[in-house]
């Protein structure tokens, strides 16, 4: 599907599903902003897409846990001479264990990337969207924030917080051609789970999505004006059946199926 946005920022576009974003965005013929900490994975994507697709790429390096970087990125997008048609707040990261023995510095950098740095960035940038009449922001949560997420709490409840924060904002925005989604991957290919020390090699190849269906499901639906983007079968059809059991069930399967 085609789509009207001439300019988007990715946070995370330094690897997986952020990567996917900006490349797919960029077959569109979209300018990019790159964000990221790892500058040199964006400079080599940034290159390759100015070569490629002949889009105008500016990379932003930024640790989104930093409020000081934060704040720089929310001017950026919240300046008029500088527009941005499109915010995917992408960036995420995870942990693995029981919460009373993780360090709890992991699972505030959680709160402050998953949470705080989405909700600031959509704050900055929505103002001239709604002005303009024009854009788009496209948060990414997980179906982790639809289950009981035993050895993966905090990560789950800042997934929960992001879709209902995206329905209600969605809601706001309604009529004013502005369109607020949230995509919910489940288990995708990406660095994602080595890096939050989840394992999850023993699930069968039906259950993962790539980073490419999951950045394509996720830019159609933001174009569409959808509020929630499932992609993937197996995602899907878990969806109705997950909310119609008894909870303590849904617990305990996603404890034997997720806990260390
Ligand atoms: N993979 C899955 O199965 C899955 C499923 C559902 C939802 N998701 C969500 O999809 C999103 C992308 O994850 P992914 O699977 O592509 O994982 P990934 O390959 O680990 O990528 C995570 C991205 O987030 C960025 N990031 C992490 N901490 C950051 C920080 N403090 N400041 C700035 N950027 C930061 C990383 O960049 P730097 O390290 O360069 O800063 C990286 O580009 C996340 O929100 C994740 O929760 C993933």
């Amino acid at each position: 599907m085609q789509h009207a946005y001439r300019s988007a920022l990715v946070t995370g576009a330094s690897s997986g599903i952020g990567t996917a974003f900006a490349r797919a965005l960029a077959r569109r013929g979209t300018d990019l902003v790159l964000v990221a900490r790892n500058t040199d994975r964006l400079e080599e994507l940034a290159d390759d897409l100015r070569a490629t697709a002949k889009v105008g790429v500016e990379v932003v390096a930024a640790d989104l846990a930093d409020r000081e970087r934060l704040a720089a990125l929310e001017e950026r997008l919240a300046d008029p001479a500088r527009q941005v048609e499109l915010l995917v707040n992408n960036a995420g990261l995870g942990t693995q264990g029981r919460f009373a023995e993780l360090p709890l510095d992991g699972e505030q950098a959680q709160l402050d990337v998953n949470v705080t740095a989405l909700v600031r960035l959509t704050r900055a940038a929505l103002p001239g969207m709604i002005d303009r009449r024009h854009g788009g922001v496209l948060n990414v949560s997980s179906m982790a924030g639809e289950n009981a997420a035993p050895g993966t709490a905090t990560y789950a409840a800042t997934k929960a917080f992001v879709t209902r924060f995206t329905e209600g904002v969605h809601a706001e925005v309604a009529g004013q051609n502005v369109h607020v989604t949230a995509v919910l991957p489940g288990l995708t290919r990406t660095d994602f789970h080595r890096r939050a020390g989840m394992r999850r090699d023993g699930l069968p190849g039906f259950v993962w999505t790539t980073p490419e269906e999951v950045a394509t499901a996720g830019l159609d639906a933001v174009a569409a004006g959808r509020a929630i983007c499932v992609p993937g079968l197996a995602n899907k059809a878990s969806l109705p059946l997950n909310r119609l059991l008894p909870r303590a069930l849904v617990r305990s399967a996603m404890g034997r199926i997720l806990g260390d």
